[in-house]
């Protein structure tokens, strides 16, 4: 059986997507920078690659025509990398975001430079011949991560912006539970999944429940957009500016919500209170 090779395998959803399909006995060759740093399942095939060094992909695109791709590397490496890419890939699940999904939240920042990027794979995939299939998750679960984690451990205030703004977090198993499907069975070429969580939850809501979830009372700050560009000095400003202009386009509406999920692997979104219940420890002093 020719492996399915997963680019992007040590991230949010590419480790999932990986070790899902580890699980279900099919054959997965992951592409890592740092193969020793991987920690990918023991079934995992793990290569050296880079994809900004076109060269260091042949190896890893030997006898595989299947792939997903997480792409976050520049958008100078889009075409030394897709060169090579395209003379072997029969079928493509590539991991987007909404970019055409009518709901402020996903088109207020638009254009920025990400959906530009996105857009301009998904047309070198589109004209490349391939089955492809784009999946495209809204707001992630795990950003709370990154956003919230050190000031919940902190035990102090929860400072943040646009407080009431909803999104549909979505649990990064359940993004890839259905890139999993898409990549193992037949019938989903030219699909474009929109995918999202099951509920419309403010962000206030969503650090209620973090708190809740690891017994913890919320103490919640409205930051002002200025104070939040001056304070979250670990966010990339540019990315801060345009999470920002979302957010704020999105408040007042209920969030965009699909039933993709549950459509196409028969099984029901993970709820935010259930994915932060799983990630409490990362919450935890
Ligand atoms: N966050 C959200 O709310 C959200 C919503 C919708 C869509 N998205 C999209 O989701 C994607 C990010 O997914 P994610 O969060 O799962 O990714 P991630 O956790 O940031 O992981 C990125 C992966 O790409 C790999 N990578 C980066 N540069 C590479 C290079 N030069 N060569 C080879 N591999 C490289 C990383 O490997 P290393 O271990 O080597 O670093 C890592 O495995 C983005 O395209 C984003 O636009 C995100």
């Amino acid at each position: 059986m020719k492996p399915i090779l997963v680019i992007g395998a040590t991230g949010t959803v590419g480790r999932q997507v990986a070790s899902q399909l580890a699980a279900r006995g099919v054959a997965v060759r992951a592409l890592a920078r740092n193969p020793e740093a991987a920690g990918l399942p023991p079934e995992v095939e793990v290569v050296r690659g880079d994809l900004t060094v076109p060269e260091s992909l042949d190896g890893c695109l030997d006898g595989v025509d299947t792939m997903f791709v997480t792409w976050t590397a520049p958008a100078s490496a889009v075409d030394g990398a897709w060169e090579r890419i395209a003379k072997r890939a029969r079928r493509i699940v590539y991991l987007s975001a909404p970019i055409k999904t009518p709901h402020p939240l996903f088109q207020a920042s638009q254009p920025n430079p990400g959906a530009t990027l996105h857009a301009r794979i998904e047309r070198l995939i589109a004209d490349a011949g391939v089955d492809w299939t784009f999946v495209r998750p809204g707001m992630f679960a795990a950003n709370a991560l990154f956003w919230w984690a050190a000031q919940i451990r902190a035990g102090g205030p929860v400072r943040w912006p646009c407080l009431s703004a909803p999104t549909a977090p979505i649990d990064e198993r359940d993004t890839a539970a259905v890139a999993v499907r898409v990549l193992c069975e037949d019938g989903h070429a030219g699909a474009d999944y929109v995918i999202t969580g099951p509920e419309s939850l403010t962000q206030r809501a969503q650090i209620s429940i973090i708190c809740r979830a690891i017994g913890r009372e919320a103490r919640i700050e409205e930051m002002t957009p200025d104070e939040a560009l001056q304070e979250l000095s670990h966010f990339p400003a540019y990315v801060l500016k345009y999470l920002l202009i979302s957010w704020e386009a999105a408040t007042g509406q209920p969030a965009w919500i699909t039933s993709t999920v549950e459509q196409v692997t028969g099984a029901s979104a993970h709820t935010f209170l259930q994915w932060a219940t799983d990630h409490a420890s990362a919450f935890r002093a």
